[in-house]
């Protein structure tokens, strides 16, 4: 791709923004997505294929799909973009020895590309596989943005694979939840087939970081919309050619400022709110295949728009290992599910994986 003068004026605009996490070097915006990507050609497709260990489907999807099997579809091309984005950089900085990225013994290097470069390929062809399914049913296929990753070296990297791909396995189960309403049964089973092969990723993840494999008997679940605004975190604002053609709901940004260990504890967030409700918030927790927890939240202190808050994390009471989305809520709940917190949040989600 190459960055046109409006890309760039749009960039510097962008870094103007300072409530976004923004860096403008041009190292970090000179982007392209690999092997073709969005838009393979078939030699290129054949050799992501190779690189995947395995194959586009060669099933067509259903001839009918529903709203909110659409929505799906364009939340999973948007976030395998990003992974896409994500995972070749990373191989790129390993290949390419960057500071950080440097292994002494070439057989763990090999075996770490190796494993890298396979994830990598077999991101595209989700993505690929989302995208194709849009334009089956005649929707315009999501573009990619332009991304930049808050780490620096392959431990950061790693412990960040590990927080994003937790997130998205607990957002395919709410897609396959929302293809079964829209009675997209058609649709379901290969979500199931993504959901597997990203738990075998975030094993070999959870090993690098000297983890058990297995993080939790029933994973975190979640809401495609704490998905959107997580991934949205990633991208330079107004580098995405059609977000806008994504129906969900964009939070506000939760910063956890404290590092939590396996206890309870009062853990110490800052958040916007542009409403000035303050009095009328709660933390909310989502973890496993639980009702979600509420807590108290004591705001600490309140400048401009920014609140500092804090509220208990009560690991002891529920076990609360593996990822942890908090939100900032309106309501105190009781809440059923995940989906219910997500309509009530004003910011999140907040990010916590313990063991
Ligand atoms: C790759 O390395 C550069 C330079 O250190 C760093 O800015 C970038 O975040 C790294 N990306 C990944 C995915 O590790
Ligand atoms: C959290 O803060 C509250 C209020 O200050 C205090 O009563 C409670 O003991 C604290 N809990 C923990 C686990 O530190
Ligand atoms: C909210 O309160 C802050 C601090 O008191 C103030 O600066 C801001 O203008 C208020 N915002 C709205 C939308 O009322």
């Amino acid at each position: 791709m190459h960055l046109s003068g409006f890309l760039l004026a749009l960039l510097s605009a962008a870094s103007l923004i300072s409530a976004a996490p923004v860096k403008n070097r041009a190292s970090d915006i000179d982007q392209e997505l690999p092997d073709g990507l969005p838009y393979p050609s078939p030699s290129e497709l054949a050799l992501v294929e190779q690189h995947a260990h395995g194959t586009l489907p060669n099933t067509s999807p259903p001839p009918v799909v529903s709203n909110k099997g659409i929505t799906n579809l364009r939340l999973i091309a948007f976030n395998e973009l990003f992974e896409v984005a994500f995972f070749n950089e990373l191989v790129t900085n390993i290949t390419e020895n960057v500071e950080g990225y440097r292994f002494s013994d070439p057989d763990d290097k090999n075996l770490v590309v190796a494993s890298l470069e396979a994830i990598l390929a077999q991101e595209e062809l989700h993505a690929i596989r989302a995208n194709n399914a849009l334009s089956h049913f005649h929707v315009n296929p999501i573009e990619p943005c332009q991304y930049f990753f808050p780490v620096k070296d392959f431990d950061s990297a790693l412990t960040l694979a590990s927080k994003f791909t937790d997130v998205v396995l607990g957002t395919l189960q709410d897609t396959i939840e929302r293809f079964a309403l829209g009675h997209d049964y058609d649709l379901a089973r290969e979500i199931a087939a993504i959901i597997a092969n990203k738990g075998e990723q975030q094993g070999w993840f959870r090993m690098q970081q000297g983890k058990i494999p297995s993080e939790l008997p029933f994973t975190t679940t979640g809401d495609l919309n704490f998905a959107f605004t997580a991934v949205q975190r990633f991208v330079y604002p107004g580098s995405c050619p059609n977000i806008n053609e994504i129906p969900l709901r964009t939070f506000e940004t939760l910063e956890i400022l404290t590092s939590l260990g396996p206890k309870s504890q009062n853990i110490t967030f800052s958040f916007q709110d542009w409403t000035n409700e303050t009095s009328k918030l709660w933390m909310t927790y989502i973890n496993q295949q639980n009702l979600p927890i509420v807590e108290h939240l004591d705001i600490v202190s309140h400048s401009g728009n920014t609140i500092v808050a804090t509220a208990l994390f009560p690991y002891d009471d529920h076990e609360l290992n593996g990822l942890t989305i908090s939100a900032v809520t309106r309501k105190e709940g009781p809440f059923g599910d995940a989906n219910d917190v997500a309509k009530w949040t004003l910011a999140g989600p907040g990010l916590i994986i313990i063991n």
